[in-house]
């Protein structure tokens, strides 16, 4: 009997209308547009602007979204996991809401925290329980509001960010597609460089924390970018080997969108052309959880059956992955 692989059958995705472009944000800080190209790569990025929205709002239209491409009844869906450092509420899991407001009423889920590699961590996971052969249809969302989070008086982080949401459907596959290979990483030592100081058990939400500016995204931007340049492209580099796969063989890289050029070192140290690479940073900025989905999401109608892709992250933890997927449609 063939081994059974958990294929992406199908992607939804969803960004929100409010563009946050450059020159809106020379207004705000301290910044300019060409800084902000040439740093990052960067142009603009969507922002959930509604208040009382959180990233449910935008996870619910992906996942609904996905549900409508593929007409699949939300009742058949067995789980469903949310990577997110921005879920709607610290308890109830944002995966719960979404279940709900989707009609998924027989899927059990959770939330999963990895930062900018959570979609990865979420994928491999939801790739287990289908190679299980216990469950036949995992959805994974990868969502971020980062707005939510950004310190709009830091020039150093607010330029870079913003909100989106990918999904992905996981169902069985015994055609030797799929989710092949996945190497992932994490280092606690990295927390210093990247984390949120307040809101968690360590230190509560109080007046000071929140007259602190505690309750924002705090990044050692350039730490970060040389933990980042190494992590991602030693691991997708360490991906190709296992498999004994060199640049050629690759049709897409679809790398996390935190920096223009943290992409541009990993695709050179696999060796491919600029062309196999899907960049969309220029439009989004960085959604965390949801860049890679949200690539996947741009570039669908591009993609072939067989084509090997490598999806490859680092972000906040530190965490850091690759992962192999020989697409399936
Ligand atoms: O996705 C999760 C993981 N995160 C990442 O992978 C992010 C990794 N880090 C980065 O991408 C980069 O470090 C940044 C884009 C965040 C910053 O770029 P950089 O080239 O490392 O710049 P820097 O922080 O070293 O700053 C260079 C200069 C500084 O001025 P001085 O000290 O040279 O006078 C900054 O104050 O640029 C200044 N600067 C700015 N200037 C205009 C910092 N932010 C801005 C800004 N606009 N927004």
């Amino acid at each position: 009997m063939s081994k059974i692989t958990a294929a992406i059958t199908c992607v939804g995705g969803y960004v929100p209308e409010t563009k946050l472009t450059n020159s809106d944000l020379e207004k705000i800080v301290d910044t300019n547009d060409e800084w902000i190209r040439t740093r990052t790569g960067i142009e603009e990025r969507r922002i959930l602007r509604e208040p009382g929205k959180g990233s449910s709002a935008l996870a619910i239209p992906a996942v609904q979204e996905l549900l409508r491409k593929k007409n699949l009844d939300p009742r058949e869906i067995d789980c469903l996991i949310c990577a997110t450092v921005t879920p709607d509420m610290v308890f109830p899991a944002t995966a719960n809401i979404v279940c709900e407001a989707v009609g998924a009423t027989n899927a059990w889920g959770f939330d999963l925290s990895a930062a900018c590699s959570g979609f990865l961590y979420a994928l491999t996971t939801g790739t287990m329980f289908i190679e299980s052969g216990r469950y036949k249809k995992v959805i994974v969302v990868g969502v971020d509001k980062m707005s939510a989070i950004v310190d709009y008086t830091d020039r150093t982080t607010c330029v870079l960010f913003g909100d989106g949401a990918g999904a992905v459907l996981l169902e069985p596959s015994t055609d030797e597609t799929g989710i092949l290979d996945s190497i992932l990483r994490s280092d606690g030592s990295g927390c210093k460089h990247l984390h949120m100081k307040a809101g968690g058990s360590v230190r509560p939400p109080s007046m000071e924390t929140v007259a602190n500016r505690e309750h924002y995204a705090y990044q050692e931007g350039p730490a970060v970018f040389k933990f980042a340049v190494k992590g991602m492209a030693d691991i997708s580099a360490e991906l190709l080997e296992k498999n004994n796969l060199t640049g050629d063989d690759i049709a897409w890289l679809v790398p996390h969108q935190a920096n223009l050029r943290i992409i541009d070192a990993t695709a050179n140290r696999m060796g491919l052309a600029k062309e196999k690479v899907m960049i969309n940073i220029q439009r989004y900025g960085n959604t965390t959880a949801a860049t890679i989905p949200l690539c996947l999401w741009d570039w669908e109608k591009q993609l072939k059956k067989g084509d090997n892709i490598v999806l490859a992250a680092f972000g906040g933890g530190f965490t850091w992955g690759a992962t192999w997927v020989k697409w399936s449609y």
